[in-house]
């Protein structure tokens, strides 16, 4: 037997050749932390689904964001989370300027200047005392449900997008997947004098199983039904449903012609197949977001021993870089750029 002509082990056979192949890489930079913000001083909450994952106050949300410069990540997403006492209706502290979230970009901008990049989830489910994304109307004439409503939402989304921009933020991030939501952040951006902040828009978001250790520690299930699935599925009025693929191009559409700087797929692993879809279809920076629930399921598995963390890890976010996401949102961001996990 002769030895095949083609053979692609040649170029398997050191660390210094599989590097020079390498097609796909990960770095610091192109990774985004989500932080939870809480009110008062001193508070350091960790969140029971999701090891090492805590809310914090401001201040102690502060070394927090030093690390992550210090390691290369130079892009946080912020969450507030304000007690049950403070939610109404409509999420009115969604725009309270003294709100956790606008005190944390006072407090970033102040602290790192422009070494930092500044994003926002702009959504009311936080904010809403029956925790849904948008406002509530009664149901149809005969019908029995109640409905989340466009109307009356987009200008709420409109202000808490102001006032984080006013706060200092660079980028917002509307997650609520209310139609028509990015012209009317955008307008309500450009009415303030904000046209020079950007929207990354959540463009293809799923009703999805693995939101569930974010709610947790969000405070934002929905409870009343909107339609006739239980908890954690009961956004399916307004999230996609997982069944769709197609459909991502419309809503990537729409958002672009309505003014969305930089997209988003969420969750990342389980619908790469729709990433690499949204980047052929478009030349817009494309963010995917490693949601709570494919954190908390790596996290799980490698505390029974069946998997090995940091290699795990490692592939998953070269799995959605290669898919075609320029940015990953991750939890583990941090800890891999300090690890070493993203060589
Ligand atoms: C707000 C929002 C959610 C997430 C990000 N923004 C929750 C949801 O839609 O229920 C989920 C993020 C995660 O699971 O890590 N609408």
């Amino acid at each position: 037997m002769t030895a095949p002509a083609v053979r692609p082990r040649r170029l398997r056979a050191s660390i210094a050749l599989r590097d020079m192949v390498a097609e796909t890489d990960v770095r610091p930079a192109q990774l985004v932390w989500p932080a939870f913000v809480v009110a008062g001083r001193d508070r350091e909450e960790p969140i029971s689904s999701l090891p090492r994952v805590s809310r914090r106050s401001v201040d102690r949300l502060l070394p927090e964001l030093e690390r992550a410069l210090r390691v290369g990540v130079r892009s946080v997403m912020l969450f507030g989370v304000i007690d049950e006492a403070a939610k109404d209706a409509v999420g009115t502290a969604a725009s309270d300027p003294a709100g956790p979230v606008p005190a944390a970009l006072r407090a970033a901008r102040a602290a790192f200047g422009d070494d930092l990049v500044l994003m926002t989830d702009v959504c009311l489910c936080g904010y809403t005392d029956h925790g849904h994304c948008g406002v509530l109307a009664p149901p149809r004439p005969g019908g029995t449900l109640a409905r989340v409503v466009d109307g009356p939402t987009l200008p709420r989304l409109a202000a808490m997008a102001a006032l984080h921009a006013e706060a200092g933020a660079d980028v917002v991030a509307p997650s609520d997947m209310m139609d028509g939501r990015v012209g009317a952040v955008r307008a309500g951006l450009d009415a303030a004098g904000h046209d020079g902040v950007a929207i990354l828009s959540y463009a293809v978001k799923y009703a999805s199983a693995f939101y569930g250790p974010f709610r947790d520690a969000a405070g934002s299930s929905p409870h009343g039904g909107i339609d006739s699935h239980p908890a954690p599925l009961d956004r399916r009025s307004y999230q996609m449903d997982p069944r769709n693929a197609r459909e991502a191009a419309l809503e990537v559409a729409l958002d672009v012609a309505e003014g969305a700087d930089l997209l988003l797929v969420k969750p990342a692993l389980p619908y790469l197949d729709v990433v690499a879809r949204v980047r052929a279809r478009s030349d817009r920076p494309l963010v995917a977001y490693q949601v709570s629930g494919e954190y908390a399921m790596i996290e799980a598995a490698a505390a029974v021993g069946a998997l090995d963390r940091a290699a795990a890890v490692r592939e998953s976010l070269i799995a959605i870089r290669r898919a075609g996401a320029d940015l990953v949102i991750s939890y583990h961001a941090v800890e891999a750029a300090a690890e070493g996990w993203t060589r």
